[in-house]
């Protein structure tokens, strides 16, 4: 049994099946037809954090699949009364078949998963957002790594450049254990005060990222911009200070304009237009924030069939 709790979970050689998986559930789904490997499965969904995409990603991949949902916040169960998270974590794992959590600490996801009978999906913690990072480099891959018969090539992503304007937050901190397995840079552009700690990131080759103090030699010869909110989930204590730090972290179309001219921006999305990008960039030409949004739905039916049902295909 496997969990998939961080990006570095997975393999080089998984993720080059997983991006196929995809490529092949995402084009049945298209063609509406059916596919439901999951018949009978059921996936326990935990969330507490707020969320729209994930819900609905999770929620819809797996009935699409034939499995059902089981959809719990902290608010509604017994979690949110002090239940210990190991004694949850032995209850839910004997009735349902999958789990995906969405919680605070990274400790409280390892400890569920220390506990579950059953494969634990990282749904996004303080530390690590992998399902995202998944989704983002399967759209990179369809728009620089798919031919006409979609064939895809996992190799592309090998010696790019993402630029990460923004908080050294989960999502940074997934995007560089993506570049260490993957074999990409991420130029990392930060406020002092908010920069990514490559022990928490949990990644071993510095040469993986680089740092820049001004986001704008960050974005230079990027193949991919990308940013995040300025405050995360359970930071909004933090909202009016780091606002005044984040001011110069506005992606913009000058910023884009230093990267590569074919150059993506992405977003994982909720945004906030005219704080951490401008209107004109996400609603402009090289975002493909809506592609990336949908992938979500994609790529994490590709993860629950290859933990359920291992190698497909
Ligand atoms: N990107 C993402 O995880 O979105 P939600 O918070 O809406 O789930
Ligand atoms: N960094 C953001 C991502 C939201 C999907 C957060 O943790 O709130």
């Amino acid at each position: 049994m496997r969990h998939y709790l961080q990006f570095k979970d997975f393999r080089a050689e998984e993720y080059a099946h997983l991006f196929e998986r995809a490529a092949s559930i995402k084009r049945r789904f298209k063609n509406y037809e059916r596919y439901q490997p999951l018949a009978d499965r059921t996936l326990a969904m935990i969330f507490e954090k707020a969320s729209t995409r994930t819900r609905v990603s999770f929620e819809a991949g797996m009935y699409q699949m034939g499995g059902s949902v089981v959809h719990l916040t902290t608010g509604d169960s017994q979690m949110g009364r002090a239940e210990p998270i190991e004694d949850s974590a032995r209850v839910i794992s004997r009735m349902v078949d999958i789990v995906m959590i969405r919680t605070f600490e990274h400790t409280k996801i390892e400890r569920f998963a220390a506990n579950s009978r059953v494969p634990v999906i990282n749904g996004l913690t303080n530390e690590f957002h992998p399902c995202q990072i998944l989704a983002d480099l399967f759209t990179f891959i369809e728009v620089r790594g798919m031919n006409q018969r979609g064939i895809v090539d996992a190799g592309c992503l090998k010696g790019r450049v993402v630029a990460w304007v923004g908080d050294g937050n989960n999502m940074a901190n997934t995007w560089l254990q993506a570049a260490e397995i993957l074999g990409f840079t991420v130029h990392v552009s930060t406020p002092s005060g908010y920069e990514i700690d490559p022990v928490v990131a949990g990644i071993k080759n510095s040469d993986c990222y680089k740092v820049f103090k001004n986001p704008r030699d960050a974005c230079r010869d990027a193949d991919l911009v990308t940013t995040d909110v300025w405050t995360s989930m359970g930071f909004e204590a933090e909202n009016e200070t780091r606002r005044s730090a984040f001011a110069d972290w506005r992606v913009d179309s000058a910023m884009m304009a230093l990267a590569k001219p074919d150059a993506l921006f992405m977003h994982c999305l909720p945004a906030h237009r005219g704080e951490e990008v401008t209107a004109e960039v996400i609603d402009g030409p090289q975002s493909v924030v809506w592609d990336e949004a949908e992938n979500r739905m994609h790529v994490q039916k590709a993860l629950m069939e290859y933990l359920l049902l291992g190698r497909i295909g």
